[in-house]
């Protein structure tokens, strides 16, 4: 059992989620923020891996407050519980995790994660998870996730945890904003990076639910499916 995964994140016309100095680039505009800041207001929890976290320290909280208070009628918090993958317990404990919102951070870490840097990020008030020898294991993360009571869980990247993702079959679906930008860069982090597929009949097969037109862009909503594509 796991939670209902969805991966959203905004790339540029040619694919890139960010530059090849791989610093956080504004590729949307106001519309898709509201949209985005919608989809976390009603996830039980937002994910990110310590590559976006150390790059672009994001505080995953809720912006507006319009949603902030209706979540918290509705569910008793005003954000998502936050969650790190961070095989060797590497983020900040000044992250603005820990200085913004008050809902659960949760940091996924390995079994090889320095044990001074496990604990110091538990006194910061994080529940650590681990699973994992040498890396985090994401399907051991999202069975822990479920008992939790984690049933929705956001995924905003990066590219490498999104391949993990993808290729073990842990993903349910994927939104993605394309803007009207091309960043270039062979560098440059894409929407899906880590090893790749061989071919195609290996690769990870899609159903396009829905397309709109918003901001300068174009909003593709993707079910990922079960079987591979021919
Ligand atoms: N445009 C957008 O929507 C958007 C959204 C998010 C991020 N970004 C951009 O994406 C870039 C960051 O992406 P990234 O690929 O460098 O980092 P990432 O995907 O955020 O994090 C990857 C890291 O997670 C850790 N990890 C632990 N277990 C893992 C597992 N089982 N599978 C995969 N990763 C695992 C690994 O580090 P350890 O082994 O040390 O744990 C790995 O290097 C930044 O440039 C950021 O600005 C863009």
């Amino acid at each position: 059992m796991r939670p209902h995964v969805t991966i959203n994140a905004a790339m540029s016309a040619d694919g890139k989620i960010s530059t090849y100095r791989r610093i956080q680039v504004r590729i949307s505009g106001n519309d898709d923020f509201t949209r985005v800041d919608t989809m976390r207001a009603h996830a039980d929890a937002v994910m990110v891996g310590i590559g976006t976290m150390l790059a672009d320290d994001p505080s995953l909280t809720v912006k507006s407050g319009q949603l902030w208070s209706e979540r918290k009628k509705r569910c008793g918090s005003e954000d998502p519980a936050r969650i790190v993958v961070d095989s060797m317990a590497r983020t900040p404990l000044n992250a603005a995790i820990f200085k913004k919102g008050e809902s659960e951070r949760i940091i996924a870490v390995c079994e090889n994660a320095p044990e001074s840097r496990v604990e110091a990020l538990q006194q910061q008030g994080a529940r650590i998870i681990t699973t994992g020898e040498k890396q985090v294991d994401l399907a051991g993360l999202m069975s822990e996730l479920k008992a939790l009571g984690i049933d929705t869980l956001m995924v905003e990247g990066g590219a490498t945890l999104n391949w993990s993702l993808v290729s073990l079959g842990l993903a349910d679906e994927i939104y993605t904003y394309i803007g009207a930008i091309i960043l270039g860069g062979d560098g440059a982090p894409t929407l899906v990076d880590g090893a790749g597929f061989a071919d195609n009949t290996d690769a990870a097969g899609l159903e396009l639910v829905s397309m709109e037109r918003m901001d300068n862009g174009v909003l593709l909503r993707w079910r990922v499916l079960d079987m591979k594509i021919i």
